[in-house]
């Protein structure tokens, strides 16, 4: 298959991340017959610094017209003061909402190799495999913000159209997996959270009696993630829940750098980032972690391209290079840690 494949490096250890999960995409691309051509455009620091805007015309341009968006990170000290008018998650936060990028698949899956990187304890750990569908597109992200010298506000706003299509994605997600899904709000407090209970509670009554329903407060959810982490199957929540409970649960696997991410919309159009940001303290040093990216290239085979078995190609590549030992620095490697090149490399030679 042909595919056009957008690549949005940004900043920090991005452009060295992502220049390992193209390489696995390219071996893929040869050893199935695809022809994937990729076409790099600027977003966040870089772009900001370059053209003035964290997301270009340019590369809105480009992702419109691709298949497939390969991302890897933005931000850099620089632009750490949160007061300031252009930023660079503007980029980021502008191209999920233009793009139309309303579902954000986050899998937390554990690797037996690596136990003993988890500040968890190892028994807690086995069976771990939870996808969390964060909601994207909505909430407090994009509702209305004011500001006066002394208030502020920021709007958290939830239509049943938003919330019906997380619902009826996770339980048909569920019911391919495990057959459960979990239902995080704040419904004791929020009229957002009771109004994504009810739509959550009528579709899964209606349309999926066989999937086994559950409700639970985020704050509880936060707790039983630490406590029972392999009774969670998939997890449906808002866009702010879904952010803070995802950084929460990568300490399961025990690293950001073995967390992928894929964004959809209602097309075949996805954006595929791991969740860690751009390391600025590490970045250019070629010791960041790839697995992310390189795990996130495999969403985008399966999501956007619809070539499972390459996927899992992937997958297991990775698999095989964590079992077999290569960890890079965040993964307490009792040796020398490897690079992130030879990370890539070692990935590559198991595909
Ligand atoms: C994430 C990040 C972003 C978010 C930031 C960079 C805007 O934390 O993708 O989780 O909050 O969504
Ligand atoms: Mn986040």
């Amino acid at each position: 298959m042909k595919a056009h494949i957008a690549l949005l490096a940004g900043d920090g250890i991005g452009p060295e991340v992502t220049a390992e999960a193209v390489r696995c995409l390219e071996v893929i691309a040869r050893q199935h017959g695809h022809d994937f051509q990729f076409e790099s455009a600027l977003v966040g620091a870089i772009a900001i610094d370059t053209t003035g805007a964290p997301l270009p015309d340019p590369t809105l341009d480009l992702v419109k017209r691709s298949d497939a968006i390969l991302f890897g990170a933005i931000g850099t000290p620089k632009y750490a003061d949160p007061t300031l008018k252009v930023r660079p998650e503007q980029g980021l936060l502008k191209l999920r909402q233009e793009l139309g990028l309303y579902a954000n698949l986050r899998p937390v899956t554990c690797f037996d190799a690596l136990v003993d990187v988890s500040p968890l304890k190892a028994e807690l750990l086995d069976g771990v495999d939870i996808l969390v569908i964060r909601e994207l597109t909505g909430g407090i992200y994009f509702g209305e913000k004011t500001r006066t010298e002394t208030t502020a506000t920021d709007l958290c706003s939830y239509s049943v159209t938003e919330v019906a299509r997380i619902v009826r994605l996770g339980a048909t997600l569920a019911r391919a997996r495990r057959g459960k899904l979990t239902s995080v709000d704040k419904a004791n407090v929020l009229e957002t959270s009771r109004l994504w209970r009810s739509v959550t509670q009528q579709i899964m009554k209606d349309e999926f009696p066989d999937v086994a329903l559950e409700h639970m407060y985020i704050d509880a959810a936060a707790m039983h993630l630490l406590r029972r982490p392999s009774d969670f199957d998939v997890v449906i929540t808002e866009n702010m829940f879904g952010d803070i409970l995802t950084d929460e649960a990568s300490m399961l696997p025990g690293s950001l750098g073995l967390c992928p991410s894929a964004s959809l919309g209602s097309g075949t159009l996805g954006l595929y980032e791991p969740i860690h940001g751009s390391a600025p303290d590490i970045a250019g040093r070629g010791i960041a972690n790839p697995y992310a990216t390189i795990l996130s290239a495999a969403m985008l085979l399966r999501h956007s391209l619809g070539l499972e078995a390459e996927a899992r190609q992937v997958e297991a590549a990775v698999n095989r290079a964590i079992a077999d030992g290569v960890r890079t620095a965040d993964l307490k490697p009792s040796a020398a840690a490897a690079s992130t090149r030879e990370a890539g490399d070692a990935v590559v030679a198991r595909l």
